[in-house]
């Protein structure tokens, strides 16, 4: 049996706010990963109560997630979307990850330590075998590539961990049940770029965060047409014109945002942003960039309203996705057993 030479898989937590980062940094890639790929895209659900989650704006949340994938352009027939906790070979893969991964590997996950913060003690262990859930996520579908931030790339080397660990722990059962060596990938990590980094529209040091108490901080995918332009107007610059060229943006945080975010939502290069807008005071530009802004995520948001207005529409969709999920995971799941000695028919 050999595996997949090329598949994805990345999850999106359903946790709400999802803005003009998450989709320039992360749903963009899903879409062009369409091309090369088998891709799996899960909203992981059960990531999200790690940390407790109000019921009815977890089940808004996830089905949100959902209809700003299939807004932007990822298709649910050719490839697979679909919610984590339907298909429940995660969370089994992940108990058998927990007792593969050591103690000593979470404890030096630097998200755990931001998120517990001080409060460890008061953590949900949830919250500290989240990275096991993860390698689960990717493993249970035997992923090759996994599209993340450059803040999840630590969870990522410990996917790789448990993987090698699951490898060489069980390498001669591996070999006597018929299966090749290595059974699990060592899954690549593709990492999104700084380009595609979006920082905060008030802050040019800070990343743009769902949990910035400022909403003029974000652009919301949910945002209509006359609050995307109120927010961009609103951004903050600095007194300096537009420069023409890169060097003239050195620290200048928020202006080189502004800059980037152009140049993406455009498909442009900087420089060739610059040469168009240099010299120019930012009103100008801001007002090019709201147009633009408006013209790009107008139509998405119009058809999440139009997809969020039927969520039995979209529960159809999770479903469908999470049967052709489970036909993948169900036979691996079936050899991780027979490979560890746990019986089964
Ligand atoms: N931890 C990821 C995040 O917060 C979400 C996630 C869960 C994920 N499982 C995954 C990403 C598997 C990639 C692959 O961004």
């Amino acid at each position: 049996m050999t595996y997949p030479q090329n598949r994805v898989f990345s999850g999106v937590q359903p946790t709400g706010n999802l803005h003009l980062g998450n989709y320039l940094g992360a749903i963009t890639r899903f879409v062009d990963l369409q091309q090369d790929f088998e891709c799996i895209y899960c909203v992981v659900d059960l990531h999200a109560i790690t940390t407790w989650q109000d019921p009815e704006v977890l089940a808004a949340n996830t089905r949100e997630v959902t209809a700003a994938f299939i807004a932007s352009g990822i298709d649910p027939e050719k490839h697979i979307i679909f919610n984590q906790s339907r298909v429940t070979a995660h969370a089994e893969l992940a108990w058998i990850f927990n007792c593969v991964a050591r103690m000593g590997w979470l404890n030096r996950m630097t998200q755990f330590k931001e998120k517990a913060g001080k409060h460890r003690e008061n953590a949900s262990v949830g919250l500290f075998s989240y990275p096991n859930l993860m390698a689960a996520d990717i493993l249970v579908y035997r992923a090759t590539h996994v599209p993340v931030g450059e803040d999840q790339k630590q969870h990522l080397e410990l996917t790789r961990d448990i993987a090698q660990k699951f490898n060489s722990d069980y390498a001669g059962s591996i070999q006597k049940n018929g299966f090749e060596e290595g059974y699990f990938p060592l899954p690549e990590p593709l990492i999104q770029g700084a380009a595609t980094r979006i920082m905060s529209l008030r802050d040019g040091s800070a990343k743009m965060s769902k949990s910035d108490p400022s909403d003029y901080s974000r652009i919301n995918l949910t945002d209509d047409a006359d609050t995307i332009a109120l927010k961009v107007r609103k951004a903050r610059t600095d007194p300096e014109p537009l420069p023409s060229e890169m060097d003239g943006l050195e620290g200048r945080g928020e202006a080189e945002n502004l800059v980037r975010i152009f140049a993406a939502l455009a498909d442009r290069q900087l420089d060739d942003v610059l040469a168009e807008y240099g010299g120019g005071q930012f009103s100008g530009f801001k007002q090019a960039l709201a147009d633009l802004a408006v013209t790009k995520l107008g139509p998405i948001n119009d058809e999440m309203k139009r997809l969020c207005a039927d969520p039995g529409h979209i529960d159809k969709i999770l479903s469908n996705g999470a049967a052709r999920a489970t036909e993948i995971a169900a036979p691996i799941m079936t050899d991780v057993k027979s490979i560890m000695g746990l019986l089964h028919d």
